[in-house]
Order: structure tokens, then sequence, then C-alpha cells
């Protein structure tokens, strides 16, 4: 019999939009965006899971196999009772982490962060049903409703966010994040993080434009998401999945381009957008690291790397940091 788990929910601490606010936000500006949070509904979830297992895109094969590498040198230096996953989703390549702590005789509470309290409480079953001496204590939210309320449990926390998924910030936003994040540490808290890297635009191209097509079905179902949610009408046959490396800027850039002249309404919002052939929304930026850029922002949040784990070829990194130590901190600087 599996007991049940008492989830919590963290409460916001800063105002975020809705999806009617973020879309009629995004659309009405020039360049039109929408922000990638909205990719994640139950099919977007899913089309996401199965990106991760094309062969173009290696960020989760080489994220797990530097886990899978290194959990047991980072859980011997954190030596955590407390892992708070940030967007942990099935909570996969945690595993490589847990796996690790009863080898180095720690028994941390584990909890998994996430917007969505289902995928959260299946996971959370099945970690307990698979380590019998761990604590779950699920927490739902958005994280990027503010870290305000969040409370870090036990003495020393090892917060990990892992996916790259600090890639989707822009410059400024992440700095912002990653400040958040060091406002809930305590001295003897770590933060591990997965970067993606700066490599052969080809390879980058490949991993954001698979074969299978599956990276175009993603980026396509956020206009069936804004069908469904907000009763628009757009046509996915209309639009086309158009992703690129922007060298200069370090960063893939995923659109949405119309394929013809159109209008396409959305009735909740008593909106009518407007779309010429070749009209284009920004619905993802992922951003690629150097170490110096990684700890630039790390730097510039207050924070300071304390390990780097690399692939060999430099294609991912996982690094863990901790609060610097800078008299006069905390301090924000752009
Ligand atoms: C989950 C945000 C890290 O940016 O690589 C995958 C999302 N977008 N393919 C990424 C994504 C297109 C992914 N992150």
């Amino acid at each position: 019999m599996i007991q049940s788990l008492s989830r919590r929910t963290l409460a916001p601490s800063k105002p975020v939009g809705t999806l009617a606010d973020d879309v009629r936000e995004g659309l009405l500006k020039q360049p039109m965006t929408l922000p990638p949070k909205y990719f994640y509904d139950a099919v977007g979830s899913q089309l996401f899971d199965a990106i991760c297992a094309t062969p173009e895109y290696y960020l989760t094969r080489h994220e797990s196999a530097l886990l899978a590498r290194h959990a047991d040198a980072i859980i011997q230096h954190v030596r955590p009772d407390c892992l708070i996953e940030f967007g942990s989703g099935v909570s996969r390549k945690t595993r490589y982490l847990l796996d690790a702590c009863p080898r180095a005789e720690y028994s941390p509470l584990y909890v998994p962060f996430d917007v969505c309290a289902d995928v959260i409480d299946t996971a959370g079953n099945e970690l307990m049903r698979h380590y019998p001496w761990l604590k779950v204590l699920p927490l739902v939210g958005d994280y990027g409703a503010g870290l305000g309320n969040l409370a870090l449990g036990g003495s020393r926390a090892l917060i990990v966010f892992l996916g790259s998924t600090l890639g989707n910030f822009d410059d400024e936003s992440g700095i912002e994040f990653l400040h958040e994040i060091r406002h809930t540490m305590r001295a003897h808290d770590y933060l591990l993080l997965g970067a993606d890297r700066v490599k052969e635009p080809a390879m980058l191209h490949a991993a954001y434009n698979d074969a299978a097509g599956l990276t175009a079905q993603f980026n396509l179902n956020v206009l069936e998401v804004m069908n469904r949610e907000l009763n628009a009408n757009f046509n996915l046959q209309t639009f086309r999945h158009y992703a690129c490396y922007n060298v200069h800027a370090a960063q893939i850039e995923m659109y949405l381009a119309s394929a013809v002249n159109q209008e396409v309404a959305i009735a909740d919002l008593d909106l009518e957008i407007k779309f010429a052939r070749g009209d284009a929304i920004l619905t993802e930026i992922s951003r690629k690291f150097t170490l110096p850029s990684l700890d630039n922002l790390l730097q510039r949040a207050g924070l300071s790397r304390v390990a780097h784990f690399a692939t060999p070829d430099d294609a991912y990194s996982l690094v863990l940091a901790r609060p610097d130590h800078h008299p006069g901190f905390p301090r924000l600087v752009k």
C-alpha cells in the first residue's frame, strides 16, 4: 500500500500573467512572442519527452551520462538532507542523484517542484516505491511566479535545475531568476545546474530540427493550446516550425511562421491577428553557454561555481554552485 503524498502548493510571490494576459501582450507586440511555458500541456509534455529520445537531441543523454558519472561526487560534496528539483517532471534524471544517496549514507527529503500536479503525484509515488527510504514532499507551483515563499528544508539543501532550462531565459531574466534562487539559499546550500554548451551550429540546428518532426509538432502544439484555452482558430496546417541557431547571440531561436496571408481570431480575447506570409511568432529561445558565460551569469547572481562536470567534447555541462561570500551581499548586478 502506497501512502498518498501530502502535496503542498507554493504561493506566488510576484504577479504572473495568465495565458490570456501573456498571449495578448505577446501577440500585440513586434516581434510577436509567446512564453515557452505554454508548450507543456499534456500533449506538449509527451512530445517533449519524445524529443529527448530523438537521435538529434543530445542534451538529455549527455546530462544523464554526466549525472550517472558524477552523482557520487556531487552527493558526497554537498551532503544534502534536502534535494529540491525545479521543473522535476517525471524525475527520471533525479534517480542518478537518489541512487547515490544511500551509497553515501544520506537519506535526504526529496521535494519535486513542478507546475503539473498530476505528473508530480505519479512521479512521487513511483519514487517512493523504488526508494523505500525516500521521503517525498511534492511542491506544486510556477517557479516563474517568484520564490519568495519558498523555504528550503533541512540544513543542507541541494537545488537541482536540469535540462538547460535556464537557457529559456534571456540574460536579464536569467540573472534575475538565479538571483531569486540565491536568495532562498543558506550558506551550506548548493545549486546543481545543467547547461547546454556553445558548439558547432550544425549540431545545434539538428537538435531543434529532428528528422521525425517531433520538435515541429511540439512547437505547433502551442497553437492548439491557444485554440483550446482561448477559443482561437489557428489552423496548424498554415504555420511552419522554424528553428535556427543565432551564432552571435549564442541561442537557438524557435519560431512559428505563417505560410499564408491570414487572419486568426482569438475569441476569448476579442482579438484578430493579421499574419502576412512569413510573419513569425518567437516561441522560444534556448541559450547555449560557454564556461565563462556561465560563470559570469552565476557571479552576477551572487553565486560561485565550485565544481564543473562536462562531457569529453564539452557538449554539455553540469555546474555546482554555492552562494558567494562577498561582503555586501545580497546585491543584484545587472
Ligand atoms: C526543456 C527548455 C531545455 O530548450 O532545449 C526542446 C525545450 N525546445 N526542443 C530546450 C525544447 C525544443 C528545451 N528545454
